[in-house]
């Protein structure tokens, strides 16, 4: 099976890693999965629910963010990618500044090292210049830094059509395939 380390951190919009989770259980992808303290916070304030809850996805299983020695912080862990998602400005300016103090940064700066795929899903608004600065760092150092930012000329009719149109991008980047909203086909204007 592939497996995806999928960090939740403490910027808004947790319901896009509930998403992306259920879509890397049904593309039986394994998930390791580690949530944040303010993670924690912002899912139980906008999904109502725990990260014991998200663990329950079959695939997705729960690892300690203040566990330095769990499987996910290991480079001989051979992983196939790393997502933060939703990634706050401060877990994103830890990354670029080498830290790595929980279970989240280390396994961020372990798929660094190893040069693996990480895709980090900022959501702040406005941003303030080292949040630039920082995700400048990072995509020249080929992260993927996919903002949580929907378009909407697909006509979406729903937040889940929004939700889905961020996730698709993040499966897209994974070369997943899916099923999540419309592609583009070129005939749309006319
Ligand atoms: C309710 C709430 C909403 C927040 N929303 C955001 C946000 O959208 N973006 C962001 O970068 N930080 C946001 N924060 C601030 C982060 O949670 C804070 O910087 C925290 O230190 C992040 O720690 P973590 O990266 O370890 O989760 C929010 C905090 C709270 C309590």
């Amino acid at each position: 099976m592939p497996e995806a380390v999928v960090a939740i951190t403490g910027a808004s919009g947790s319901v896009y890693a509930e998403r992306l989770l259920r879509a890397l259980s049904e593309a039986e992808w394994d998930v390791l999965l580690i949530v944040t303290r303010e993670g924690a916070i912002n899912l139980d304030l906008e999904l109502d629910m725990t990260p014991d809850d998200l663990a329950e996805i079959p695939g997705i299983s729960l690892e300690n963010n203040d566990n330095l020695a769990a499987r996910s912080a290991s480079g001989s862990a051979k992983i196939d990618h790393y997502v933060v998602c939703p990634a706050s400005g401060t877990t994103i300016g830890k990354i670029a500044a080498g830290i790595s103090d929980n279970l989240v940064t280390r396994s961020a700066l372990v798929a660094l090292k190893e040069r693996r795929p990480l895709i980090v899903v900022p959501r702040e608004a406005p941003y303030a210049t080292v949040h630039l600065e920082n995700m400048t760092k990072l995509s020249n150092w080929g992260v993927v830094v996919l903002p949580a930012s929907p378009g909407f000329y697909h006509g979406p009719q729903s937040i889940a059509d929004l939700v889905d149109f961020v996730v698709a991008r993040i499966l897209d980047q994974m070369g997943i395939e899916h099923s999540l909203g419309q592609r583009w086909t070129g005939e749309e204007v006319q």
